[in-house]
């Protein structure tokens, strides 16, 4: 693959980078009034909630811990999951009466929140919440509860701020969507 030229290759952008991150404080700011006096760990979905998991801890004003878990989901395209999941890289550290909140990038289908759900409850955490910064309900297949949310958008396919199309344009500091071609091209 050529590498591509980011600014060329966007259509429309969704959110502004200045939209994004008066959201990232705002979740930040609710967080850290909700989860006062607990004993939380942010578990984020490596490697498209890496952007929003930086900015949102730095958001916060409570004493947090983070984890890192990797996944990646069997066969699929490169704009669809096939919803069967495989760890690539797994907790470091006991999550066993802890407060859990999972740091997602998008909830599409939800199918990888679905098994990541069931995953990390069979750890015996003392809850689990999600923070998701944009959700697409237009496709869900699995109904998942998201208690924090960034951002509903719809049902097109976005990169930039963490998400990647073919593991390219993941710097980009704002959601957008690229043009046709370059779907089609990949
Ligand atoms: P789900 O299992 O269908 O909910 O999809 C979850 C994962 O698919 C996300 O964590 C992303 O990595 C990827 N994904 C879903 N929609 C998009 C998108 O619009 N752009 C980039 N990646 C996406
Ligand atoms: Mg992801």
């Amino acid at each position: 693959m050529q590498q591509p030229d980011h600014t060329a290759d966007v259509a429309t952008i969704l959110i502004p980078a200045d939209r994004l991150q008066a959201k990232v404080a705002e979740l930040g700011a609710v967080l850290s009034r909700d989860y006062a006096g607990r004993d939380l760990t942010l578990v984020s979905v490596l490697k498209g909630a890496l952007p929003f998991m930086a900015d949102l801890m730095r958001a916060m004003s409570i004493p947090v811990q983070i984890d890192l878990m990797e996944v990646s989901s069997y066969g699929g395209t490169a704009t669809e999951t096939s919803g069967l999941v495989r760890i690539l890289k797994d907790l470091s550290s006991s999550i066993e009466g802890k407060d859990v909140l999972i740091v997602e990038d998008i909830i599409d289908t939800g199918l990888t929140l679905n098994y990541l759900l069931r995953y990390l409850r069979g750890k015996n955490p003392a809850s689990l919440r999600i923070c998701a910064l944009l959700d697409k309900p237009a496709r869900r297949l699995v109904d998942i509860e998201i208690d924090y949310r960034g951002f509903t958008i719809p049902d097109q396919f976005v990169v930039g701020y963490g998400l990647d199309y073919g593991e390219f344009y993941r710097n980009l500091p704002f959601i957008g969507v690229l043009k046709p071609e370059v779907y089609g091209a990949g």
